[in-house]
């Protein structure tokens, strides 16, 4: 597509002229029958369950996802409820409704309820077993040098109050095979190494590890495996007691989509009573994962919607949302590849990825990248300049369409051309 038919397509999907003004629409909460549509009228369905922003295409939806209409419309609904009967409902109802919809999350990543805690977001489910594992002085524990910068920090913190080291491993963005990765942490295990925390999707590159080839070669030392899976709850299907891992975090308001605020912790039923709380709670018995999941008083509005974006995944289908994330990766991914100005920091097999993506400029910074899609071409994106990652990260999501892909597309191929 050359320049002119971009920004006569842009000028179509009324990017501009530019304006502050959000239209909100009345949220429509109709899940519809949709077993007469065809894939393209289903996905322009679903684009039209999103209030859009007009002023820009969204392509970084790996900060956290928007929430479609009809999660509005029950999150509304819920917000309404809890004002109206208040404390009456914290006293009568918070704590039952909260084991139901844990059940019912448990459903939905296929590990029993017993080992799941709603907890606020993939942090807390995180930082909980890092700072709360039994350490001792001159344990080792394993992790990524592109791993969340959150975790490294409590690591860090760790380290310095109980005297762990550290063995930060790198990932390279174009693995030759499962082996290879399973190598890169087998390499560092000594007859000290506690822990190992792993990525499921590398958060910069979208690259998924081998998780379940790494939990077993790691049992095979004694070793515990913390699973780093924020980007995988909603994004493709995969069950967490196939992987075989010891703990597994997640955010619910990145690809589920909940409302901001939700994440999970799943703990292996021989853990639960090894682990110290990040707030205490009056659970006393130390088998229950409970004991784990005191908030104190928090928007619980948040965790009632969760059954709602869990309806919502179920009526597109997670193989079928899976299939659509890496199609759209693999549109723009595609196109660019054989530019020889273009590096694509993302594995090219598609297995070893879904929707996240990540594409750079030979000699240009990933911040001016960044800014130049936003302001020439009204792109969003988010710069990634660290580890062995220089480019800017590409989300599209199940309300972005091709016509947007071409958009960046043509943008891409211009700025590499500057
Ligand atoms: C890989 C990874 N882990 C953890 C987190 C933290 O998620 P949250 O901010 O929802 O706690 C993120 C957030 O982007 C992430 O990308």
């Amino acid at each position: 597509m050359d320049k002119r038919t971009f920004l006569k397509n842009i000028g179509a999907l009324g990017l501009f002229p530019l304006t502050n003004q959000l239209h909100y629409e009345e949220a429509d909460s109709k899940l519809i029958d949709t077993a007469d549509y065809n894939e393209s009228d289903f996905w322009k369905l679903v684009r039209s369950q999103y209030n859009l922003h007009p002023d820009f295409i969204n392509l970084e939806s790996g900060y956290y996802n928007i929430i479609p209409k009809p999660t509005l419309a029950k999150q509304i609904e819920h917000i309404k409820r809890i004002n109206l009967e208040g404390s009456f409902y914290m006293r009568n109802n918070r704590f039952k409704d909260k084991a139901m919809v844990t059940d019912q999350l448990s459903k939905l990543v296929n590990c029993p309820s017993d080992n799941l805690v709603i907890t606020r977001n993939a942090t807390e489910s995180l930082d909980l077993v890092i700072s709360g594992f039994p350490w001792e002085k001159g344990d080792e524990a394993i992790y990524a040098l592109q791993d969340y910068g959150s975790m490294q920090d409590m690591f860090e913190q760790i380290s310095k109050r109980h005297n762990v080291v550290l063995k930060k491993v790198s990932i390279p963005n174009h693995p030759l095979n499962d082996e290879e990765i399973v190598s890169i942490y087998k390499s560092q295990i000594t007859a000290k190494t506690k822990l190992i925390m792993v990525s499921h999707m590398i958060n910069i590159t979208g690259q998924i590890l081998p998780i379940k080839k790494i939990c077993l070669m790691a049992k095979n030392y004694g070793v515990k495996v913390l699973v780093d899976g924020a980007h995988c709850v909603g994004h493709f299907d995969f069950k967490i007691d196939d992987l075989g891992c010891d703990y597994y975090g997640s955010s619910l308001h990145k690809w589920l989509a909940t409302p901001l605020g939700a994440g999970l912790l799943y703990v292996d039923s021989k853990h639960i009573p090894n682990i110290w709380p990040l707030i205490a709670d009056h659970e006393k018995n130390p088998t229950k994962i409970q004991r784990l999941s005191h908030t104190g008083t928090h928007p619980c509005s948040t965790d009632l919607s969760i059954i709602d974006s869990i309806e919502y995944l179920n009526w597109i289908g997670i193989k079928r949302k899976e299939k659509r994330l890496n199609y759209l990766k693999s549109y723009w991914l595609d196109a660019l590849k054989d530019n020889p100005k273009i590096i694509i920091n993302t594995p090219y097999d598609k297995k070893r990825s879904c929707g996240i993506g990540n594409v750079g400029i030979r000699n240009m910074k990933p911040e001016l990248l960044a800014k130049r899609l936003y302001e020439e071409f009204k792109i969003f994106t988010v710069a990634i300049d660290y580890a062995n990652v220089k480019g800017c990260r590409i989300t599209p999501n199940v309300f972005n369409n091709t016509q947007e892909l071409d958009s960046f597309i043509v943008a891409m191929q211009t700025l590499a051309d500057t």
